[in-house]
């Protein structure tokens, strides 16, 4: 089968972008072998394959628990049919499903790809197989909103333009139905065609320095935008633990990709990020609670979305509004695109149309 193939670890974006020598990094090849199928995964012919941060994560190398022998195919969030349900009792072939390989996050940038039974839903029928695919981030959104916004609530969601973003504001506004949504992003027409209230351009403005949001505090934070040490700068503008504020971390404390290569730099990165929960925890009266969102209940918040999606009140944005080809230029462009954490929206790979 056709597939794309990753030889060795890459810094994003700037490996992918020198003029020559991109092969020895990622390549296509046309005769990968089909995966076999292990007890309870089915094999789909993907139709489309959506890229995001964690798909960076992995091909630099930065988790070191992600490690995957060379070569791998990369991506893990698809969309696709069945062709061999391996004796599945819930789905049988021919079914469309969407799915993510979360626990072994590689294979979906192929034309066959196993997928965990577990993780696998049906894709309604209103919903495209591209948008199908472009789902996950908004899993991340459902969760960080739903499990701490609550109506009425005033909310700043930080990073408002990328795919996590982009399904936060919406989510928060016709879902959760928070009263006020802020965000920052460079791109206020997109924010605020997805609902949001007021949009703050951080490269000119700082949040927390806004007299407005230190006076009407924030009830919820949402950083899915990290880079710097926001949870510090967070407690002038959000409500402190005991009045209900809470800072919801989707990325790491000080950096968008957080790098744990090694065993000793997993176990500073987990140390500082518990430390901190706990420290919060002691320290209600005075600071904001600090929420660490881990990857929880994907299935059920995946149902949900895409019933959102089917009523069209959960619309998922493309980055440049349309998807890339599945060539090995395609692709590339698609590892740039997330790898710059400048995407605004979800990106995505067409593999196959019918
Ligand atoms: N905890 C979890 O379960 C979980 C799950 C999924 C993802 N994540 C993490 O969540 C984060 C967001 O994921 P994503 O898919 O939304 O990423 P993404 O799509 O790559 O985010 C790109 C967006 O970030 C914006 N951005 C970059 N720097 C910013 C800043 N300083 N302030 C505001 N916006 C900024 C960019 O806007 P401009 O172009 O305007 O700069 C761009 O629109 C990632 O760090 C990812 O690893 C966590």
């Amino acid at each position: 089968m056709k597939a794309i193939q990753v030889h060795q670890f890459m810094e994003l974006p700037s490996s992918l972008q020198q003029e020559d020598g991109v092969d020895a990094f990622l390549s296509m090849c046309d005769d990968v072998p089909k995966p076999s199928l292990k007890k309870q995964q089915m094999l789909v012919r993907v139709f489309a394959c959506s890229l995001s941060p964690g798909d960076v994560i992995m091909v630099q190398g930065s988790m070191i628990l992600m490690h995957h022998p060379f070569p791998f195919i990369p991506g893990m969030d698809i969309c696709g049919e069945i062709v061999d349900n391996n004796g599945s009792t819930n789905f049988k072939n021919g079914d469309i499903v969407v799915a993510s390989n979360g626990m072994s996050p590689v294979g979906g940038m192929a034309e066959f790809m196993a997928i965990n039974e577990s993780e696998a839903v049906i894709l309604p029928p209103g919903v495209s197989k591209e948008h199908g695919a472009a789902s996950s981030s908004a899993i991340t959104s459902h969760n960080a909103v739903m499990e701490n916004v609550k109506e009425g609530d005033r909310v700043l969601i930080l990073g408002g333009s990328g795919g996590v973003g982009s399904a936060a504001i919406q989510i928060a506004k016709k879902h959760a139905k928070a009263s006020f949504v802020a965000t920052t992003s460079t791109q206020e027409d997109m924010c605020k065609d997805l609902g949001a209230d007021r949009v703050i351009n951080y490269k000119t403005t700082d949040w927390w320095t806004i007299e407005e949001f230190q006076r009407e505090r924030f009830d919820v934070i949402i950083d899915c935008a990290g880079g710097r040490n926001f949870y510090g700068r967070a407690e002038k503008v959000l409500k402190t633990g005991k009045q209900g504020g809470t800072f919801v971390a989707v990325t790491a404390i000080d950096e968008a990709y957080p790098d744990c290569g090694t065993y000793w730099k997993l176990m500073k990165f987990f140390g500082t990020m518990i430390s901190r929960v706990v420290y919060t925890k002691l320290t209600t009266r005075t600071l904001p609670n600090y929420a660490l969102l881990m990857p929880h209940d994907e299935v059920k918040a995946r149902k949900k979305v895409l019933e959102w999606m089917e009523q069209g009140t959960l619309k998922i944005k493309f980055d440049g509004n349309s998807s890339l080809p599945f060539t090995a230029e395609g692709v590339r462009q698609a590892f740039i695109k997330v790898g710059s954490h400048h995407a605004h929206g979800k990106v995505v790979v067409t593999i196959a149309k019918e």
